[in-house]
């Protein structure tokens, strides 16, 4: 064949025959998205009269507890199987641990059971359990006064109670973000106590001190103390091999499932997390991956959608089994159009 020097041993167009056609191509494809795939975050504030747009991240908004039911519903005729939660108060409502979190009447219980109340067992409702929304000062628990540190123990007690409150809203699953040590321990077991044993609990359980959150602080409206992060906490994204240590702790601990974040930056620990555990791994293609996407589309330098549709693809492809995302309704449009 000329100018197509045959490899000794190996059939020539092999691989490229069956890239001919649309069909062909879609008959031997190794991955496919579907909005089986998706989850979408959603975040709902105390206070609001109506929607607010969040800059940074384009077509996403908080929420009022009435639009984010509407939103629910929607997402759900799309398809989308579920949605996880982010509850904020109102700016004057955060103190020192966070209290609005857990107040009965509160934004938690109110967003919760509205969506719920909208969507009857048709969509998974997940919330995300952390408090870095309701501190003042933003990190994601009680801050030791003598150390400045955030004092594992006493944040792991108030997870525990949140969880409970989650779970009598209506979630169908609670989301530790905390990465506290024996966060999923004390939630399992406080769920349990509660009756509330068929309350799933989906750890992030390799979760990276990533600056690929920026956008989030914005939408969740949570600045961190001093211009201080998280990298005491939240896991050095130079490390590869302890978020197998992670994981296997958050499974022992009783994690239904868990989960890598962010997403693109951690291809490879999706892949190795997957390959040694047995339930589901999620991954979080976060803000800052997403308003990426969007800014340069926006820019006309890349396909948006396209782009969109090639990176949540990679997750599922590196080993995902569903992946929370910003793109889950505008996915789920182009995916079952
Ligand atoms: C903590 C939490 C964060 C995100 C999800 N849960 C922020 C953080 O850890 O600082 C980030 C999600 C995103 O960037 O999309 N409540």
């Amino acid at each position: 064949m000329p100018g197509n020097p045959p490899v000794p041993g190996f059939p020539t167009r092999r691989l490229r025959r069956l890239r001919r056609t649309p069909a062909l191509r879609r008959l031997v494809a190794q991955t496919r998205l579907t909005v089986d795939d998706l989850v979408a975050p959603l975040f709902v504030a105390d206070g609001l009269t109506e929607p607010r747009p969040v800059a940074s991240l384009p077509g996403v908004s908080q929420h009022t507890v009435r639009s984010v039911a509407d939103e629910a519903r929607r997402l759900q005729s799309l398809g989308v199987p579920g949605v996880i939660l982010f509850p904020l108060p109102r700016p004057g409502d955060k103190d020192p641990s966070g209290s609005a979190a857990l107040d009965p009447d509160g934004i938690t219980g109110r967003s919760i059971g509205a969506v719920r109340e909208a969507v009857g067992d048709g969509l998974v409702v997940m919330a995300d359990c952390c408090l870095d929304e309701f501190t003042d000062h933003g990190h994601c628990g009680i801050v030791d006064p003598a150390t400045g540190e955030v004092d594992n123990d006493a944040t792991v007690e108030l997870y525990a109670e949140l969880a409970v409150v989650q779970a009598r809203a209506g979630a169908d699953v609670v989301a530790p973000s905390g990465m506290m040590d024996g966060q999923v321990a004390a939630i399992r077991s406080a769920l349990d106590d509660s009756g509330r044993t068929m309350t799933a609990i989906l750890a992030y359980a390799a979760k990276y001190a990533s600056a690929l959150y920026g956008p989030f602080r914005e939408a969740a409206d949570v600045t961190i103390v001093g211009g201080g992060d998280r990298t005491g906490y939240q896991q050095d994204w130079r490390n590869g091999r302890e978020a197998v240590t992670e994981v296997d702790l958050d499974i022992a601990e009783g994690a239904d499932m868990v989960m890598v974040k962010p997403a693109l930056t951690y291809l490879d620990v999706v892949a190795e997390v997957r390959q040694r555990v047995d339930v589901p791994v999620a991954a979080y293609h976060v803000s800052g991956e997403y308003a990426m996407v969007k800014a340069a589309a926006e820019r006309g330098w890349i396909d948006g959608p396209a782009v969109a549709l090639e990176q949540i693809t990679a997750v599922k492809r590196a080993g995902a089994d569903f992946v929370l995302t910003y793109f889950a309704g505008e996915l789920a449009e182009a995916l079952g159009a």
